[in-house]
């Protein structure tokens, strides 16, 4: 008797009491409402979402997503696990699958969707797919992205561009400077600044953030094929070749232009550097023009964005997308919906306008973005001949290939004595070796 007054009315010590609390018109109301709540929240269906997205405007991000997931009465629960690039929580992802405890919802970028999918890990949404007439409204190469032998298993969420430059706007209007398009003027620039006392360059020499540069750099010195070759295909040829030297010895020269500290520094220090003038430039993924917003800074005004000298021609890109786990199918719906909410035009505009990416929708609203995003989704919606997959950023090849030559890069540039024929031995060392294991043949690109 006790324990059944205990389970009906867990919010007094009996029944009787709550039947005398209810007779009070106040405090009835009060209790009635509570109940009401506790009742909603215990309908509201909730979602973990495992992602890496820690900075103001990459938080800022995140807020748009869970407040329309609010607005359909799914809770976001947050499983951030902080890291650039997202190095860190991929390895979580990883363990909490192994132990049997996966999230609902993943940050999970290119090449990785298609592993993932292999192993059966993700929800295929083939329904979502034809219902919200998906072929149709993505642009192509986002839409080859996001399914796995021909099932849908992720849902996009932006396009950002690494090919990019950005400037501070005071400096460069104070020393007359106009943004540069070769790496002649890079450097007339850069030494202009070095006499005045200015650091023209912010960077930092945490792995992932050198080889983003490195692989703007590599970019310039050749063309899409010759990238693809190396980054995509792991041609162990394309790493002794000329072109491979030449975007080395660039990475040393820029390196006179920088003044790096013993720490490695987060991007969003970097872009702070950047914006309070201790540096003038810095070359990044654009999701810096989302933080240099979100720290009050217009584009156009307190800061201009311009592809990276001679890669003006070129998308390298990388596209955000989050996948659903396949579990035990009580969540499908609700991760269903989640997925189709990702790409209405309304959301994509404002998530992409916060985050520094761009939409992947074939028809968005240009007019309501910024000159640099306007310039970002034009290039890229040309198509296959203009985009180029990140390295680093997980749209050119499996994690291990990605992984070692990052190392090496890094060695590179961390170490004066190491020479650029050195470096070139050991990726191609590291090429020939990777071409002949599963991880190099299992690399995928959507323009391939
Ligand atoms: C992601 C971005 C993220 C950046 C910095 C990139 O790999 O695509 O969404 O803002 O890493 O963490």
């Amino acid at each position: 008797m006790q324990t059944a007054k205990k389970i009906l009315l867990p919010y007094t010590e009996s029944g009787t009491e709550m039947a005398a609390i209810l007779r009070q018109p106040q405090r009835g109301v009060l209790v009635l409402i509570l109940l009401i709540l506790v009742h909603i929240s215990a309908c509201a269906e909730s979602l973990q979402v495992l992602h890496w997205w820690r900075s103001a405007s990459e938080q800022k991000a995140v807020a748009v997503l869970s407040n329309r997931m609010a607005q359909e009465n799914i809770l976001w629960r947050d499983g951030l696990v902080p890291s650039g690039s997202g190095i860190g929580a991929n390895i979580v992802l990883k363990s909490r699958v192994l132990a049997g405890n996966a999230p609902e919802v993943a940050q999970l970028n290119g090449v990785l969707i298609s592993e993932w999918a292999d192993l059966g890990l993700l929800l295929e949404m083939d329904s979502v797919a034809v219902a919200g007439k998906w072929e149709k409204l993505l642009l192509p190469s986002v839409w080859s992205l996001v399914q796995s032998h021909g099932h849908l298993v992720a849902a996009p969420l932006g396009v950002h561009r690494t090919n990019t430059l950005f400037f501070n706007k005071k400096i460069f209007s104070k020393y007359d400077l106009s943004a540069p398009n070769t790496w002649d003027e890079f450097e007339q620039i850069a030494k202009k600044l070095q006499q005045a006392g200015i650091v023209p360059l912010a960077q930092s020499t945490e792995p992932w953030q050198l080889a983003t540069l490195f692989e703007t750099i590599l970019l310039s010195e050749s063309s899409l094929a010759f990238y693809q070759e190396a980054f995509v295909r792991k041609e162990p040829a394309a790493f002794y070749d000329q072109r491979f030297a030449r975007a080395l010895k660039r990475l040393r020269t820029l390196k006179k232009y920088m003044v790096l500290s013993a720490q490695e520094r987060t991007w969003m220090e970097m872009a702070r550097q950047m914006a309070d003038g201790n540096a003038a430039m810095m070359i990044m993924g654009d999701w810096v023009k989302g933080e240099l917003n979100a720290m009050g800074l217009v584009t156009d005004i307190g800061f201009g964005c311009t592809a990276v000298p001679e890669t003006g021609n070129y998308h390298l890109y990388n596209v955000d997308t989050l996948v659903m786990l396949a579990k035990d199918n009580s969540l499908r719906a609700t991760q269903e919906k989640f997925a189709q909410m990702l790409i209405s035009p309304a959301l994509q505009a404002e998530y992409n306008q916060v985050k520094g990416s761009v939409s992947v929708l074939r028809n968005p609203d240009l007019s309501k973005m910024d000159s640099c995003s306007r310039a970002s989704w034009k290039l890229f919606s040309r198509g296959s001949s203009v985009q180029v997959p990140s390295l680093v950023h997980r749209m050119a090849t499996d994690e291990i290939s990605k992984d070692a030559i990052i190392a090496e890069i890094h060695r590179f540039f961390m170490d004066d004595q190491m020479t650029i024929g050195e470096t070139q031995r050991r990726l191609g060392a590291i090429a020939r070796y990777l071409s002949k294991t599963k991880a190099g043949n299992d690399a995928q690109d959507i323009n391939r």
